[in-house]
């Protein structure tokens, strides 16, 4: 039996059972925090933390847009228990070489590269000593790297330059660094990037504000981070200083526009602050990509992704930065360990995110935003629960063996936001931003998984309010709970009168006074989505037509408007659209827009025949990660 056999028969048993690691958790006493022995295993990574983990990374990489790949070295810094054998998670890496040692006292290490998992990719496993604690992996990205989007300059709105960013959530930074890619690990990082010297490149650390003439940037990542959070963008970019500690970068040609959109962003910062206490990452700034970008955000530390769609042009869709924003506690402050707990992330940033809206423009306002997030919540519920996984419905999730992306869902979204709104009602405001804001001080710079979570809210709310709540109904039982809040909003229902008039024929064009007449901007995005989601399925297509024709959804460049009049004007049969569709789904990419238009597209032959044409063509231009889920429905 060769050495490196039985090396790899080694490795492969100790990926098998060792995927814990340890959790940090409070005791009784405030003074003394101890660390259980409680394992969080993390279904979706490879690596053996609790016998060797990085706690350090720099990067050295160098961006080559005429091969679309990155050549890079990842050099970890490890804190070693004393094991034999360092296990990283990677796809779509080709590994050219592992060395041992620190940067210019390198030694070849003994590498294999265990099976290929479709969803997780495959372990690298590194032959180590029990005191090595420097590991170096040099290695290039592949077109298999479904982080990276590669643009070409027609793409880009300058149309000069190409374009390339990354998109670490859930574990696609596996598939552009080597890295242990569990959420319940947290490292600092730097880097070394080389790019086009016409480009300038940012990342989720300190960023430059202007090109340099080498193109040649350099990073740091001082607080301690999750490796999901990891992200790079390069492109023709510029900068504008928008307030104290916040900023936007963009394409030049836009930089204008999405300064005024985000005007708020000081004030949403100074918001936050003053609810859940102090902004831990110094600077905040919004990067506002390419049509591409998969989601509306992504809250990379320090700077935010942000897909152009949120550039409406009257700062309606904000509350997706008041999100990201929110993110900078939840989600990158105070971590999920695992994506089954993907909840704690997401449910309390939207929480957070209705409590900035509501900070800035009023409970009126905020309650809308609250509402059109209800009503996604039950109608996904419903297929949920009539689905394959019923059981997606629980807050706690059981992905084993699953993509963590099928968590996605308003479950995680809105139904944990909501159980924190009726928490909230039932201790009262006061006490529950107190708790908040303890828990975010305990657990900051940690993870936790929903058990933990469970445990503090009893032993910090619960219990010393006497309070008895149904907590184990709401995160490990299906649908909603019955003592959900309930939310009243006048102007949501007037809009939903609005709908009903109209279907039953009223003339809701009519006004006496010229002031009065119905026009858009009359109503925020939201109330609009209230109006179009009560018009009857069957509407006929002389009321849909008229509608555009006084009010322009069809063409009103908001896209969150525009979505949802597509779908019902492919339900109720109004052929007309389908050119305006067909622009629009060759322009963005943001998957919460493409999946609802395909989806209702796929429901009759006639219209699936059309989808998938427009996909084709279309295809090519989405990121892998839009790519996947409507290769899923369409094929
Ligand atoms: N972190 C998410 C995006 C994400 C989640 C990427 C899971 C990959 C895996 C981000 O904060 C988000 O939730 N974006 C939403 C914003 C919305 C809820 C306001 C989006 O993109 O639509
Ligand atoms: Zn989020």
């Amino acid at each position: 039996m060769n050495k490196l056999y039985l090396f790899f028969c080694l490795t492969l048993s100790i990926a098998l059972s060792s995927c814990d690691s340890q959790e940090i958790t409070e005791n009784e006493d405030e003074s003394k925090k101890v660390i259980i022995s409680q394992p969080v295993r993390d279904a979706h990574s490879y690596a053996n933390l609790d016998e060797i983990r990085t706690k350090h990374i720099h990067l050295d990489l160098e961006v080559d847009f005429t091969t679309k790949s990155i050549y890079g070295i990842a050099r970890h810094e490890m804190v070693n228990n004393g094991t034999d054998t360092a296990i990283f998670d990677i796809k779509g890496l080709e590994i050219n070489r592992v060395t041992i040692g620190k940067e210019g006292n390198e030694a070849n290490a003994d590498y294999v590269i265990g099976k290929e998992d479709p969803i997780l990719g495959a372990p690298l496993s590194v032959k180590v000593d029990s005191n090595t604690t420097f590991i170096n992996i040099y290695y290039k990205t592949t077109s298999e790297s479904n982080a990276l989007d590669w643009l070409d300059p027609i793409l880009t709105n300058g149309k000069k330059h190409p374009y390339l960013y990354t998109q670490g959530q859930a574990i696609l930074t596996r598939t552009w660094i080597p890295t242990q890619d569990s959420p319940s690990n947290r490292i600092t990082y730097s880097a070394d990037v080389k790019v086009p010297k016409e480009l300038m490149a940012l990342m989720s650390a300190k960023n430059p504000t202007k090109k340099n003439e080498k193109g040649e940037y350099h990073f740091e990542m001082k607080q301690p981070i999750p490796v999901y959070l990891i992200a790079l963008a390069v492109g023709d970019l510029s900068y504008r200083k928008l307030g104290k500690n916040s900023g936007v970068y963009t394409e030049p040609s836009m930089i204008g526009k999405v300064a005024w959109e985000f005007a708020d962003l000081q004030k949403m910062i100074g918001a936050a602050e003053e609810l859940y206490g102090k902004y831990e990452w110094e600077q905040y700034d919004v990067i506002v990509l390419p049509y591409s970008f998969p989601f509306g955000g992504m809250e990379n530390p320090r700077l935010t992704f942000a897909n152009p769609t949120l550039i409406a042009g009257d700062r309606s869709l904000v509350t997706v930065i008041a999100h990201e924003l929110a993110h900078s506690w939840s989600g990158n402050l105070v971590t999920n360990a695992t994506w089954d707990d993907f909840w704690l992330n997401e449910g309390f940033t939207v929480y957070f995110e209705n409590r900035i809206m509501e900070s800035l423009y009023g409970k009126e306002v905020a309650d809308i935003l609250a509402l059109i997030e209800f009503q996604e919540l039950e109608m996904e519920i419903e297929e949920i629960s009539n689905g394959m996984h019923p059981e997606d419905t629980y807050l706690k999730l059981a992905l084993d063996g699953r993509d963590p992306d099928d968590g996605m869902t308003q479950i995680a979204y809105v139904k944990g936001a909501f159980f924190l709104k009726t928490l909230e009602e039932t201790v009262g405001r006061e006490k529950f931003d107190a708790f908040i804001n303890k828990y975010f001080d305990t657990y900051k710079f940690k993870t936790l998984t929903t058990e933990t979570f469970e445990k503090y809210l009893t032993e910090n709310l619960l219990k010393p309010n006497k309070i008895k709540f149904n907590t184990k109904e709401w995160l490990y039982g299906k649908g909603m709970p019955k003592n959900c809040v309930k939310l009243v909003s006048p102007r949501f229902e007037g809009l939903q009168k609005l709908a009903d008039d109209f279907a039953a024929g009223k003339n809701i064009f009519y006004a006496k006074r010229k002031k009065d007449v119905l026009t858009r901007d009359k109503y925020i995005t939201q109330e609009w989505l209230a109006f179009i989601r009560k018009l009857p399925r069957d509407i006929s297509i002389d009321k849909l037509k008229k509608l555009d024709e006084k009010l322009n959804f069809k063409n009103c460049g908001n896209a969150e408007i525009m979505t949802e009049w597509y779908v019902l004007g492919i339900q109720a049969g109004y052929t007309e659209l389908r050119p305006n569709i067909s622009a629009f789904l060759n322009k963005v990419g943001r998957r919460k827009f493409l999946l609802p238009i395909y989806k209702t597209l796929a429901k009759d032959a006639e219209n699936l025949k059309f989808a998938r044409q427009v996909y084709k063509q279309a295809r090519p231009y989405y990121h892998s990660v839009s790519q996947k889920t409507m290769d899923d429905l369409l094929k």
